[in-house]
């Protein structure tokens, strides 16, 4: 160090240079706490979340807050998929929490929907007297969400999950073909279901809706299968479609069916009218 250089300067070079340390180290562990503390946060705020929406809950008239044990239905629910090879969670794995919250019978108002998910439920946000899976309990709280679990290992991970299409038995899909298939023996009285009328096959023979539901519905308990085909501008399908003549074969003997088309704007028309449950 020069002779030249004063004290003060000095000092505020000391300063800077303490200041740099100081940076670097709260930089450092910034980056600790990062790597070790967001992948548990991510799954605490999974159960957090669930926990929360579970509690949170309100049934259509939107005056009953839920009485279940949210943390006993999420240890069900856990109970499904921890530990288990994320491709390989049977659907009967997720029976003992759909057993501990059954859907009710309400008869009139099971609203199905296939490819046309987002429309519905704007709908049945407005016409309580229509309800689709996700406005349920469980479906309300596992509604777009992503989880699994690993082999040998009793966590619950919600990256690094197998996508939609990447296995038929992961914990996502088996939970919503048990969930949709209880839904589906829940419906009684007339059924409705909204089909994509921009779309080539309505009825597609893969869908849950074809694979799970329909099969499910049994003349008297269903008492008619109501068909609303939504369409778009640039729609071509319309209710004589093959596919959906195939889905009145595949309709047990007793149940009415009828298919209807409709509009979308239509449909947003009705959801924007204040008046509640008007027939569709
Ligand atoms: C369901 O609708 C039918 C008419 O379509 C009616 O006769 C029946 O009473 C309704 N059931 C309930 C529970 O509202
Ligand atoms: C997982 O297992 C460990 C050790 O057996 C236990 O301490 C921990 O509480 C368990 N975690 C969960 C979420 O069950
Ligand atoms: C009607 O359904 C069949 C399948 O059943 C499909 O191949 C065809 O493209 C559909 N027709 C139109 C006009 O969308
Ligand atoms: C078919 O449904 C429409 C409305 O969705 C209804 O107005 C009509 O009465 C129904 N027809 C039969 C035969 O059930």
């Amino acid at each position: 160090m020069g002779d030249t250089e004063s004290g003060p300067a000095k000092r505020i070079r000391k300063r800077r240079r303490n200041i740099g340390i100081g940076i670097a180290v709260a930089v450092l562990v910034l980056v600790i706490i990062v790597v070790a503390v967001a992948v548990p946060l991510s799954l605490r705020t999974f159960k957090r979340g669930f926990i929360q929406r579970c509690e949170d809950f309100k049934d259509k008239k939107g005056l009953i807050r839920s009485k279940y044990d949210c943390e006993k239905i999420w240890g069900l629910f856990e109970e499904a998929y921890v530990g288990r090879d994320p491709c390989k969670v049977p659907v009967e794995a997720f029976k003992p929490l759909l057993n501990a919250v059954p859907f009710k019978r309400k008869c009139n108002q099971t609203m199905l929907w296939s490819k046309t998910k987002a429309l519905v439920h704007d709908f049945t946000k407005k016409r309580k007297c229509f309800e689709t899976l996700e406005d349920t309990l469980l479906g309300s709280v596992l509604d777009e969400m992503n989880w699994c679990g690993k082999e040998g290992s009793n966590e619950t991970f919600t990256t690094g999950c197998p996508e939609r299409n990447d296995c038929e038995t992961s914990a996502v899909r088996s939970f919503w073909n048990g969930a949709s298939a209880a839904f589906a023996d829940a419906a009684c009285g007339d059924v409705t279901v909204m089909l994509a009328g921009s779309v080539a096959t309505p009825f597609y023979d893969k869908s849950v809706f074809a694979t799970i539901e329909v099969p499910r519905f049994y003349s008297p308990r269903v008492r008619s299968l109501n068909v609303v085909l939504v369409t778009q501008k640039n729609s071509v399908t319309s209710c004589e479609n093959e596919s959906l003549k195939d889905l009145q074969r595949k309709l047990d003997g007793g149940i009415k069916y009828n298919c209807t088309k409709m509009p979308e704007d239509k449909i947003y028309d009705w959801i924007s009218d204040p008046e509640d449950c008007v027939p569709c």
